[in-house]
């Protein structure tokens, strides 16, 4: 099956599946209108000039500006991770001339060990291009990478440090997001024969499964560890609303990160630990009936409070995965009610907005006041991955 029709199957298929509620022909109205406004929007990708300096990723929406950042931030993988995806989604080998183009633009951050980062940096474009095409270049940044990212693991903790910044107050923190970069560790394991990258990986995770998760399995943002005893300072929260709040993309990332550990590794612990999660925050008496979060569980300001897409869509991508393993159902119905969700008007870009994003409502840091409410390029990244493991054409 083929480019258009081919999206329009996959952008079509979670709507369908709610037809009933609204009766079939005004619900298919709707998926064709929802359909032809991403198609729209897929384009500005490619409207988009190449700029070797700076990413497109996040966008002011009262102001239109695009924030545009350089290599070094943790999302420069994923305008070329968007691109490569939107090439397996349709055939359009456009997409793929400006995903070629985009690739090497996060390539130097396959030796910057300043933070955990590079895991997103380097495996959400170059982990992308290789799905596409099988280039020993791509493998050869992948392992690179994973060389890099291991030179922050501390085997007294038996984690990867995140961060550099903030010494005053924390000694070796360890984020949750940090189990993203997991997975090329594990590639460049498969990729190069060595099994260092993966054993650090392994180390990781189930550290994170001991510290990271509390009693009714939702997860903390921040573990602060003591770097030479190995013991755990603090449970703390720096982009949550407080300590013992549930930073939504948080919990995303805790399901993505331990369905793919389990990908690699078969350990039950991390596919029972996903699940959980999992299932805590799809019963979540805060979550808002078309189940798009708010950026945090626990805001006080609820149902008054920003959503966060980006949330959404790294949840979806994650339950499909999970889905893959389990076969239970509702984890399905939930991916696929958070996927209908995103394609209305309420959460399509308005296509009048000239710009290289998918969807408005995610917020990147709210205790920062920074991205509330706005695009954000990786709420469009997971949720084509989404799209893809959906239609079975992800490589998980
Ligand atoms: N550090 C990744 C995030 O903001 O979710």
């Amino acid at each position: 099956m083929k480019n258009v029709n081919f999206i329009s199957l996959i952008l079509g298929f979670a709507s369908l599946a709610t037809a009933c509620k609204s009766g079939i022909n005004s619900q298919t109205k709707k998926h064709s209108a929802a359909t032809e406004k991403l198609e729209t929007r897929y384009k500005m990708l490619l409207d988009y000039p190449v700029d070797s300096m700076s990413m497109p990723r996040s966008m002011n929406i009262k102001t239109n500006e695009i924030r545009k950042v350089p290599s070094k931030d943790w999302t420069s993988g994923f305008f070329a991770g968007n691109l490569w995806q939107l090439y397996r989604l349709t055939g359009d080998s456009k997409y793929k001339e400006q995903a070629q183009k985009w690739t090497p633009f996060s390539k130097k951050e396959s030796v910057n060990s300043n933070s955990h980062d590079v895991g997103f940096k380097v495996f959400c474009s170059f982990g992308e291009a290789l799905k596409v095409e099988n280039k020993k270049e791509y493998e050869a940044v992948i392992i690179k990478g994973a060389e890099t990212l291991c030179t922050r693991f501390n085997p007294k903790v038996g984690s990867i440090r995140s961060w550099d910044f903030n010494k005053e107050i924390w000694d070796y923190p360890v984020i949750i997001d940090n189990m993203m970069n997991l997975e090329l560790l594990f590639e460049a394991s498969k990729l190069s024969g060595n099994p260092k990258y993966r054993n650090v990986a392994i180390q990781h995770a189930n550290t994170t499964l001991k510290n990271q998760f509390r009693e009714d399995n939702s997860c903390y943002h921040v573990i602060d560890y003591n770097p030479i005893s190995g013991e755990v300072r603090k449970k703390t929260t720096l982009q949550g609303y407080n300590d013992d709040s549930v930073w939504a993309r948080g919990q995303g990332w805790a399901v993505y990160g331990f369905t793919m550990a389990y990908r690699y590794t078969k350990d039950e612990a991390y596919k029972k630990q996903a699940e959980a999660t999992a299932l805590f925050f799809m019963a979540n008496k805060n979550l808002p009936e078309d189940g798009i979060p708010y950026w945090d569980l626990k805001d006080p300001s609820i149902p008054n409070s920003a959503r966060d897409v980006s949330a959404a869509m790294v949840m979806a991508s994650a339950l499909y995965e999970l889905y893959s393993y389990t076969k239970k159902e509702n984890y399905l119905a939930f991916a696929d009610k958070l996927i209908a969700s995103v394609q209305t008007d309420q959460y399509i870009l308005d296509t009048k907005i000239k710009a290289p994003f998918l969807f408005d409502h995610s917020t990147g840091n709210w205790p920062k006041h920074d991205e509330i409410d706005e695009p954000i390029i990786y709420a469009d990244y997971y949720f084509l991955e989404a799209l893809l493991r959906k239609s079975d054409k992800g490589t998980k």
